[in-house]
């Protein structure tokens, strides 16, 4: 069984502000770094660091080569990332004062896949295979349609939810990741218990996993709900937080780890993220998760 995420790599360029700009008003920055992000590289390091031999699948631009090497850095099989001509995906991130971030995304190579090149990937994929996507690459419905057909497993974090995603048949996902707000523009459901109920009358074979920040986590399956909280650290940048969990969760199910284990050690990672600065580079090792002792959050 193989392992394929079909993402996006993005350069992340961070701002330290005191608060997220409002419309019209200018504030200075504290700084400026550079980072390697993108939600489908998040989450290739994410597993790779758990432990799964993960291959990415995705474009980059002209300047897209430190994309490729940290994801070669971290243990990411990059065979099925190639270099286009133009600008890479970027993104411009405030990071205010308590950690929180605003994303602005230019999806550059990331929105220029083709259907040859999915063909090209797939190719080398088949039943039983799990295929990872997240939602800043285009043709998102025509790589679903094509994997489902070679009987692959199809793990979806719908993220960011737009018109697009409204276009694939997601009858064909095994396990959805979600925040609230996700939960919500898929299901119309502002109240988390109802859009999981919601979730599930619409993809009752589906296992879902549903993120509410501060309240923790819950996962619905065929046997019901179990839910996780958080764990207490001093967040100094959320970015990345939510791309932990999905890699770390996943891990778990193919390790074949209970759920509710799952949401544990997800939970447990991100809240290791959320207290180092950037994306890729927050993301803890599987080591580090399991000997680091952190109190849950009543
Ligand atoms: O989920 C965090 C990621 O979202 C960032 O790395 C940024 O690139 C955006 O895609």
């Amino acid at each position: 069984m193989k392992v394929l995420n079909f993402g996006s790599l993005n350069l992340d360029y961070v701002y330290p502000v005191d608060h997220i700009i409002l419309p019209g008003e200018t504030e200075p920055a504290g700084g400026v770094t550079l980072h390697c992000g993108g939600k489908g590289l998040n989450q290739s390091i994410a597993l790779a660091k758990a432990g799964v031999p993960v291959y990415h699948a995705g474009l980059v631009g002209e300047e897209g080569q430190v994309l490729i090497e940290t994801c070669l850095k971290n243990g990411v099989k990059t065979d099925y990332i190639k270099t286009i001509s133009g600008r890479s995906g970027h993104t411009i991130i405030q990071v205010d004062r308590h950690g929180q971030n605003s994303i602005l995304l230019f999806g550059g190579a990331n929105r220029r896949i083709t259907e040859e090149f999915i063909e090209e990937v797939l190719k080398d994929f088949e039943k039983g295979d799990i295929l990872v996507l997240q939602n800043e690459i285009n043709l998102l419905d025509r790589i679903i349609d094509r994997a489902y057909e070679k009987g692959m497993r199809i793990v979806l974090n719908p993220s960011p939810f737009d018109e697009a995603l409204k276009k694939c048949d997601l009858k064909k996902v095994s396990l959805f990741l979600l925040n609230e707000i996700e939960a919500e523009q898929m299901t119309g459901e502002k109240e988390a218990e109802r859009a999981l109920d919601r979730m599930r009358e619409l993809y009752p074979e589906a296992g879902i996993v549903l993120t509410l920040g501060a309240l923790g986590s819950v996962w619905q399956g065929k046997e019901g709900r179990i839910r996780q909280g958080i764990y207490q650290v001093k967040a100094v940048d959320t970015t990345a937080a939510g791309d932990t969990f999905t890699g770390y969760f996943i891990s778990s199910m193919i390790g074949g780890l209970p759920a509710g284990e799952g949401l544990s050690l997800a939970a447990k990672a991100s809240a290791i993220a959320v207290t180092r600065h950037g994306a890729a580079d927050s993301i803890p090792l599987k080591e580090e998760v399991l000997k680091t002792e952190l109190k849950q959050k009543e």
